[in-house]
C-alpha cells in the first residue's frame, strides 16, 4: 500500500512510518515541521526510506499533491497546546480534516482508508459514579474547590464525591480547546468517511509514551517532564496531590493499533480507544521515572494544580481488544525507552524549569491557598 502520514515527522507518525515501511509499504509523509516541536529541523530519526513533503495541512495544494498516488492516509498531524488562541486549533485539526474529505470527494481518489488520531481528552474528566449509583460525566472542576486543595469531584446534583470508572467509546465530554478541535476533527472524519463511503477510523489515544517524543512539545506530559528534571538533577514537580489517575499507552502499541485498524474492514467507521489498559496514579509514575533513573525518589505535592487539569481517567479498552490488539508493553518499558533515547541526545537543554515557569505567567499553573 502506498501511504501517506501527516505529521509524519513527529513521534507517533515517525513510529508508525518505521513499521509501515518494515511491512513492505510505502510511505510519504506530509509535515510542516512545526515549532516548537522541531527545533532542530528536519529530526535526523526520519527514515530515509520514507517520502518527505514539507506542507501543511491547512493548504489544499499541499494536500493535493500529497495525496497523488495514494491509497491510505493517517492523519496524525495537529496543532496540540493550552495557548488560548481558539480558532488555530479549530484551523489545523478541524478544517484540516474536513480538506482532506473535500479532496477526495472533488477529485473521486481512490482512498481505501482513512485513520485520524483523535485522543482521550474529548472525554474530559470521563465516566465517573456518585455514592448514590448513578453513573455521571462530570464538568470541569470548580476553580474554588481547587484552590481550596479539594481535588476530588463533586457529584453533580447530590452528595459526596465521585468515584473514576474505565471510559467507554460511548460518549464525549470534550473540555478545552484542543479536545473540542479533536473531537470535532473526528466527527468529521467519521461521518463524512461514512456518507462518501471512504472507509475512516478514528483512535482515541491516550497518553502515549517512548522515545522521540519531543522535548519542546509543551503536550507532552508526565514521561518528558519528569525524566527531563530527573535528568537535569530535579524532583519531579507534582501537581494536585500526586494521586490523579492516568493512562500510558506504549508507542508501539499504538503503531499495532494504527496498523490494525489500517488492514482490518470491520473497524471502518468505528472510533476506538487506544489505552495502556491499566491506571496508573501521578505518584507510582514518579516513582517508575525514579527508578529508571536509579533514584528512590519520594513524591512530594508541590502545593500547585494545572487549571483544566483532569482528576483521573483511564480508558476502556474492550472495543479495539475484540478486533486482536492488545497493550502488551508497560509504562516501565516505556520510560526506559525514553530514557535511553534521551541520554543519547547532544546539547540537551533543560526546558522543564522554563515550561513550569511559562504555564506559571500564563495562569495554567495555580497555587492552592491554605
Ligand atoms: N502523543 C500523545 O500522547 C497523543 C495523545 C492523544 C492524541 N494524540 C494525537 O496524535 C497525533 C500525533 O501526535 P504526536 O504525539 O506524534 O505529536 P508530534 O507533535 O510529535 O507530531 C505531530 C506532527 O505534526 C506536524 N504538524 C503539526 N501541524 C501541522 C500542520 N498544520 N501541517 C502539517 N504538519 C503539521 C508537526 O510538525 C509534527 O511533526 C496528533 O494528532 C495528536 O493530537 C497524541
Amino acid at each position: 500500500m502506498r501511504v501517506l502520514i501527516t505529521g509524519g515527522a513527529g513521534f507517533i507518525g515517525s513510529h508508525t512510518a518505521d513499521r509501515l515501511i518494515e511491512s513492505g509499504h510505502q510511505v510519504r509523509i506530509l509535515d510542516s515541521l512545526e515549532q516548537p516541536v522541531h527545533t532542530a529541523g528536519k529530526p535526523a530519526h526520519l527514515n530515509p526510506a520514507a517520502e518527505f513533503v514539507l506542507g501543511d495541512v491547512t493548504c489544499r495544494d499541499d494536500w493535493t499533491s500529497s495525496l497523488e498516488g495514494i491509497d491510505a492516509v493517517i492523519h496524525l498531524a495537529a496543532y496540540q497546546d493550552y495557548l488560548p488562541d481558539f480558532s488555530h486549533f479549530f484551523r489545523v485539526n478541524a478544517v484540516g480534516t474536513a480538506l482532506l474529505y473535500e479532496i477526495i470527494v472533488e477529485g473521486n481518489l481512490p482512498i481505501r482508508k482513512v485513520v485520524v488520531a483523535s485522543s482521550q481528552a474529548v472525554y474530559g474528566e470521563g465516566k465517573h459514579r456518585c455514592p448514590d449509583g448513578r453513573i455521571v460525566y462530570p464538568a470541569i472542576r470548580p476553580e474554588a474547590r481547587l484552590r481550596a486543595g479539594l481535588f476530588e469531584i463533586p457529584c453533580p446534583d447530590g452528595e459526596g464525591e465521585t468515584t473514576w470508572e474505565l471510559t467507554d467509546e460511548s460518549g464525549s465530554n470534550p473540555e478545552n480547546q484542543y479536545a473540542l478541535s479533536k473531537h470535532a476533527q473526528e466527527q468529521i472524519a467519521i461521518r463524512l468517511g461514512r456518507r462518501y463511503e471512504i472507509p475512516t477510523v478514528a483512535l482515541r489515544y491516550s497518553i502515549v509514551q517512548g522515545a522521540r517524543q519531543s522535548f519542546t512539545n509543551a503536550y507532552s506530559g508526565a514521561c518528558r517532564v519528569f525524566c527531563l528534571s530527573l535528568h537535569f538533577g530535579r524532583d519531579p514537580v507534582i501537581y494536585e496531590d500526586g494521586e490523579q489517575v492516568r493512562d500510558f499507552v506504549n508507542i508501539h502499541d499504538v503503531v499495532d493499533a494504527n496498523l490494525l485498524v489500517l488492514e482490518d474492514a470491520r473497524a471502518d467507521y468505528e472510533i476506538f480507544n487506544v489505552g495502556g489498559g491499566r491506571p496508573y496514579t501521578v505518584n507510582e509514575f514518579a516513582h517508575i521515572a525514579g527508578d529508571a533513573f536509579g533514584l528512590k525518589i519520594e513524591p512530594c505535592p508541590s502545593g500547585l494544580y494545572r487549571f483544566g487539569d483532569t482528576r483521573h481517567i483511564c480508558s476502556d479498552i474492550k472495543k479495539l481488544k475484540a478486533l486482536g490488539w492488545q497493550p502488551r508493553r508497560s509504562a516501565t518499558d516505556s520510560v526506559a525507552e525514553y530514557v535511553a533515547w534521551l541520554r543519547s541526545q547532544d546539547d540537551l537543554e533543560d526546558i522543564s524549569a522554563y515550561a513550569q515557569r511559562t504555564m506559571k505567567e500564563m495562569d495554567v499553573v495555580r497555587a492552592v491557598r491554605d
